[in-house]
């Protein structure tokens, strides 16, 4: 039995159907991803597992809690951080740990021990008496992250947490969600980062349009993309069905494409087919903007599943901020 289960749940707002029949079994200690796009459903799952909306149907308990009986126990067993800055701005680091104290009912000798503990866990100590409001955002996501852990949970939810942040601080955030997770706390993540899902999650839920369209290890999802290296090509959009048809004909290869992308799974022998699909395609004068091999990713799965990419361009040497670039069919 999971610590977590999520049983078929439904969630419509008034015609549209956000979440469609989700279920998920997260087991005790695990980090369980759940992967999707915008609008996908993340946040809206989130929200029934927290009772913070109703289901339409479906269930959904936590230690064995029902949570449309009683969402405010399960609250209190959960630590949950949303995808947006909950921080107090006008409130110093220190004040904004106290007041989510005392809303716990910790008393006074205990939460000034966790305080401390708190501001040290998220390198805040040195901040401790200035106003949230001026932090930059890595540090209020920090502050945000040992706020939600107050009340000592035993399951943290955290949604997106590293949205938005810059390489270094989402470095620094997966650290820190590994070492909670060491330390025995069972944690879901919702990311729209392939590589944040595979780097940090024991299992994965990948979403999309409030289904679950797949779920499992990374590598055992790696390996629905295909057993073997894939070729991926990109080229004008007007020439994408002509190497379609080109990779089907003369290299007997089934492609996944995108509106600028293809990719195929090459079973044997993948550099010296590289070279002779580079060859054809120069002999049949179609000019691509790029040619290459990898190993499956999860976006390999996410394309073949949806025809879709979920893609991030995180550029790991400048620490940009990341822009998830999705093209539709
Ligand atoms: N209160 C609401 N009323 C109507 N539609 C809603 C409501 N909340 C969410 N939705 C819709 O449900 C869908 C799923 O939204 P949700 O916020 O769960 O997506 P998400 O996967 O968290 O996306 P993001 O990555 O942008 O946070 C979206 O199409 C959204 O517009
Ligand atoms: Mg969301």
């Amino acid at each position: 039995m999971g610590i977590i289960e999520i049983d078929r749940i439904i969630k419509r707002f008034g015609d549209f159907t956000a979440v469609n029949g989700i279920s998920m079994d997260i087991k005790k200690g695990e980090i369980y991803g759940i992967l999707g796009p915008n609008g996908s459903g993340k946040t809206t799952t989130i929200n029934l597992l927290l009772g913070l909306i109703d289901l339409t149907s479906g269930s959904i308990t936590v230690n064995g809690i029902n949570v449309s009986k009683d969402p405010s126990k399960v609250r209190m067993t959960v630590g949950f951080m949303s995808q947006e800055t909950l921080v107090d701005q006008d409130l110093t680091a220190r004040e904004n740990l106290e007041v989510i104290g005392s809303l716990y009912h910790i008393g006074k000798d205990e939460l000034a021990r966790e305080v401390k503990e708190a501001l040290s866990e998220s390198e805040l100590t040195e901040f401790e008496n200035v106003k949230a409001g001026t932090f930059s955002g890595g540090m209020q996501r920090r502050l945000n992250l040992v706020r939600a852990m107050m009340h000592n949970p035993s399951v943290i939810i955290l949604d997106e947490p590293t949205t938005g942040l810059d390489v270094q601080n989402r470095v620094s955030m997966w650290n820190r969600i590994k070492t909670l997770n060491q330390n025995g706390i069972t944690i879901i993540l919702t990311t729209q980062y392939l590589e944040e899902a595979d780097a940090l999650c024991d299992r994965i839920s990948i979403l999309d349009h409030g289904k679950v369209i797949a779920n499992g290890t990374p590598s055992e999802l790696k390996r629905m993309a295909g057993n073997g290296d894939i070729i991926e090509i990109s080229a004008k959009i007007s020439d994408i069905p002509k190497i379609k048809e080109l990779l089907k004909t003369k290299f007997n290869l089934k492609a996944e494409s995108t509106s600028d992308r293809i990719t195929a799974v090459i079973a044997k022998d993948p550099t010296k087919t590289l070279a002779k699909v580079a060859d054809q395609l120069e002999k049949s004068k179609i000019n691509v903007i790029s040619i290459g091999l990898h190993l499956p990713t999860l976006d390999d799965v996410f394309i073949k599943l949806t025809g879709s990419t979920l893609r991030d361009t995180a550029d790991a040497s400048s620490g940009s901020r990341m822009d998830k670039v999705m093209t539709h069919r």
